[in-house]
């Protein structure tokens, strides 16, 4: 059981701390595209999330989520290493904001810590938490950038986990009153939001490998973990489509293109079992075609868990479809991995460029998943709401050189355009991430970040390619 999606290597790869390779590194200052070929009202965003910046986890009456916790247990994360400080962005917010903005971002994407809200999770509202938010959105708007807000980052109340946490088919209730909280508090000022970001995340990695918060193991979580997830990612769609008025609502898929090792029929069937668990098992509910059993027909056990009306109450009309693509999977048929019958055949076997988080960098994948995205015909409007890749920056007379985040940048954003230019809506592109951060199980060695923080100091300094946006977003 436990191997099950170890074989998908879903972010669970060791770090390669062998450095970059010179040449892979393109020369950055002849990109064929500016700006404004993406139109004047492409959105140009950074985003973070609440656990991986915030710190602050016990001030002005947060309460204990299940990250605060799963740190805290030894040999969990890499290196030992937890959150209690991490960006300090609970106190440096406003320093920050001006760092997206002396970028040339006019978005910023952050997630609402819902214990900060809710310290039990239920109940009694902690208005300090709700304090802070304000003050990080007045803030934006201040500085002219939209708050989009994320309302799930995987950062579940520890108090619910002790109920059962996504297991217990009560988070419907739990997580409505959360986000009606969330809608009247700030749906006067934030228009755009993302109710769960890569639930797929949650139900696989929290609950079914547990090499995430909470660390639940087994098979059998998947199931309903998330037709929970589901039930919720809509049910949120529709509490802030009636409570906040022209709300722009999405969700945030973690999707991959995945290509069959070879054209052996058992292979292929292995890639449509991988493309249904990692690419259809969110959004198609939403767009009421139900869980992807087609072709694994071991999702057909979801079923116990949903009740008469569950297959409507799944669906929303989300306005926007958020893509979350870092690398596509190579797979083949395996005997050795029951129910899904595959395993990955790892980017480092192939002899393939990778990050330093060894996941491959395939950009064209991205094109190719845009293409299969936007192929469901319900679906609106697509925004890439997490993009950016971790590499072993270095630091030269006081710059940190990061040549092959910025080659990544633009070639991902070539393929982008490429997809764009050819009719598909994609309206927008966040960067995955403002800063470095504790990059969950991961730790701080894996830096995705435009700016580099060392986190001894909270020092910040602007990479390269955080340059390399405010030359590219100034035109
Ligand atoms: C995404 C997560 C984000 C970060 C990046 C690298 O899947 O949403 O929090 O971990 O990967």
């Amino acid at each position: 059981m436990k191997g099950l999606f170890l074989a998908l290597n879903l972010k669970n790869l060791p770090i390669n701390m062998a450095g970059s390779d010179e040449t892979q590194i393109m020369q950055f200052e002849n990109e064929h595209f500016s700006k404004a070929d993406f139109g004047n009202d492409f959105c140009w965003g950074t985003v973070t999330a609440a656990f991986q910046v915030e710190g602050a986890v016990r001030e002005d009456g947060k309460g204990a989520s299940v990250w605060d916790v799963f740190t805290h247990k030894r040999g969990k994360i890499k290196n030992g290493d937890h959150a209690d400080v991490a960006c300090d962005f609970y106190h440096s917010y406003e320093a920050d904001l001006a760092l997206v903005v002396e970028m040339g971002f006019t978005e910023f994407r952050f997630s609402i810590a819902w214990s900060r809200i809710l310290p039990d999770g239920k109940g009694e509202v902690n208005q300090a938490g709700i304090d802070f938010y304000n003050r990080l959105i007045d803030k934006c708007i201040a500085l002219g950038i939209k708050p989009w807000v994320t309302l799930y980052h995987w950062d579940l109340p520890q108090a619910l986990e002790r109920l059962g946490g996504w297991k217990n088919r009560e988070i419907i209730h739990w997580f409505s009153d959360y986000v009606v909280i969330c809608a009247q508090s700030f749906g006067d000022r934030v228009k755009n939001w993302i109710v769960i970001n890569e639930p797929m995340a949650v139900a696989a990695l929290g609950y079914t490998t547990g090499l995430h918060a909470p660390g639940k193991r087994g098979l059998w979580n998947f199931l309903p973990v998330t037709h929970h997830l589901a039930m919720c990612q809509a049910a949120g769609g529709r509490i802030l489509r009636e409570r906040v008025s022209d709300a722009y609502i999405g969700m945030a898929i973690s999707c991959s293109h995945i290509v069959p090792y070879t054209n052996a029929v058992r292979d292929v069937r292995a890639a449509q079992r991988a493309d249904a668990v990692m690419n259809r098992m969110f959004i198609e509910p939403a767009l009421g075609l139900g869980y992807p059993s087609d072709v694994f027909p071991f999702l057909n056990g979801i079923k116990k868990y949903m009740l008469p009306g569950d297959a409507e109450a799944l669906q929303f009309d989300f306005d926007f479809t958020g893509i979350q693509n870092y690398f596509s999977i190579t797979v083949k048929h395996s005997y050795l991995i029951p129910v899904l019958w595959l395993k990955e055949v790892p980017a480092t076997l192939r002899n393939v460029p990778v990050t330093a988080m060894g996941w491959e960098i395939d950009t064209e994948g991205t094109y190719k998943i845009l293409k299969q995205f936007s192929a469901y015909k319900r679906i609106r409007d697509i925004i890439v709401s997490e993009s950016g890749a971790a590499f072993e920056d270095r630091l030269v007379e006081g710059k940190i050189i990061d040549a092959d985040r910025i080659a990544y940048f633009q070639q991902y954003l070539g393929q982008v355009l490429k997809a764009k230019n050819e009719g598909i809506n994609i309206r927008g592109y966040l960067v995955w991430s403002l800063m470095d951060n504790f990059e969950w199980a991961e730790g701080y060695r894996a830096r995705f970040g435009l700016v580099h923080v060392d986190f001894d100091s909270q020092r910040r300094t602007m990479k390269e390619s955080g340059k390399w946006f405010a030359r590219f977003l100034k035109n």
